[in-house]
């Protein structure tokens, strides 16, 4: 807690910083000049933190303030974070910044956990508490930044994580990793259905994906609801995530851009979730249908405004470039956190003990069979996977 003292001090100590930005108003009284700055309305302190909440004199240009945020850090040291809209901001002042590197730890990570229906972990923030979201209740993510910056580091904690959380009759992950470098790792594991490393293979993975859809969208429409959580928990069939790093391989294809419009627009109420993953999401890349419903973003480093505007949170432009596994996570704010670091070949030490013994992914066993050329008819391929998704 604060004293009285000590919160005059702090707020004489921002009206400084105002006055170092510009941000006043000046008024002529007679042969006097009066200075009116924003109104200071709190100051409070707790775990390392001081939080100053403001409100702009009417008239002044919010954007001035965000254009300021150097000023605060002149004056009150390197982390700082201001938010804001129109008229009020806040302004947190942080003693410790983020940690520099975070070891990948899921006993550390479970408790953040528990309640979220299906748990994104997202890393660690300035108070050195891990943050955690629920993609049911925020679908689709967009994991973007440069060549480098962190995103395949992420999808691997994320779906390492969820393998190790999850059962395989709750949750079954389909992925993609179009750069064929990543996600062998994950291949038999019992959630995960697919590891496709082709455009071929995951277009015919998306035809099963729309077929799902099909199925579910009947199935809502038989029992009379809107949402799969509506159903009685027997008659849910298990959540399915989509995860498709570097989507731009596959961004000339028409019928894989469709499906995946057509997914992030209905999978919300079908339990069916998308993790998309790339540098550049720009509009000419990915179709801004697919933006727009990507709800949840982590921007890590780009190489500029531009490009972190794109994605949907700038200030990425400024995340050095050591700082690898840092981000800007959009939800209903920005946040910038430390993304926890799990390297490959841990992430394939822990994932051996979620292996089936046997090839029971008869998707997968069937997008590799088939090669390129083979034109084997979509019903034969579909017709296949219904028996498989019979049997689990
Ligand atoms: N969270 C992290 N913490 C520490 N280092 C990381 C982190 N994420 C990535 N790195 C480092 O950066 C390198 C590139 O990461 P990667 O995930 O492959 O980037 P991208 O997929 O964006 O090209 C990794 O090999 C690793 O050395
Ligand atoms: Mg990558």
């Amino acid at each position: 807690m604060m004293g009285w003292l000590q919160k005059q001090r702090a707020k004489s100590r921002l009206r400084k910083a105002f006055q170092a930005a510009g941000l006043y108003v000046t008024y002529r009284s007679g042969a006097r000049e009066l200075i009116v700055f924003p109104k200071i309305h709190s100051v409070t302190s707790n775990d390392g933190r001081i939080e100053y909440v403001f409100t702009l004199i009417d008239g002044m240009d919010p954007k001035e303030v965000v254009k300021k945020e150097y000023v605060f850090q002149q004056v009150f040291g390197q982390h700082v974070q201001l938010e804001g809209d129109y008229k009020r901001f806040t302004l947190n002042i942080y003693h410790r910044g983020l940690p520099n590197e975070l070891s990948y730890s899921f006993e550390k990570i479970k408790p953040h956990l528990e309640g979220l229906a299906l748990p994104i972990i997202c890393g660690m923030n300035r108070h050195g508490q891990y943050v955690a979201y629920d993609a049911i209740s925020e679908p689709h993510l967009l994991i973007a930044g440069e060549s480098g910056s962190g995103k395949s580091t992420q999808l691997r904690s994320i779906l390492t994580t969820l393998i190790q959380y999850y059962g395989e009759d709750r949750l079954h992950i389909y992925c993609a990793d179009l750069k064929m470098s990543e996600f062998h790792i994950f291949k038999r594991c019992r959630q995960v259905k697919s590891v496709c490393t082709t455009v071929d293979q995951l277009k015919r993975m998306l035809r099963f994906i729309k077929s799902e859809m099909a199925r579910r969208s009947q199935l809502l429409n038989e029992k009379e609801v809107a949402h799969i959580n509506d159903l009685p928990e027997s008659e849910r069939p298990p959540i399915i995530l989509v995860c498709i790093d570097e989507l731009v391989i596959a961004k000339d294809d028409k019928e894989i851009m469709n499906t995946l419009i057509q997914l992030v627009a209905i999978g919300r109420a079908l339990n069916m979730i998308v993790i998309l993953s790339m540098q550049r999401p720009s509009a000419d890349i990915l179709d801004t249908k697919i933006r727009a419903n990507l709800t949840v973003r982590m921007g890590f480093r780009t190489a500029d405004l531009m490009n972190a505007r794109i994605i949907g949170t700038p200030g990425a432009e400024k995340i050095s470039m050591e700082h690898r596994g840092r981000f800007l996570l959009k939800r209903e704010g920005l946040m910038e956190l430390q993304a926890p670091f799990l390297p490959l070949e841990r992430a394939k030490k822990i994932l051996e003990a979620y292996k089936a013994a046997d090839q029971e992914n008869v998707l997968q066993a069937d997008l590799e069979m088939a090669s390129p050329q083979d034109h084997v008819s979509e019903e034969i391929i579909l017709g296949v996977l219904d028996d498989a998704t019979n049997q689990t």
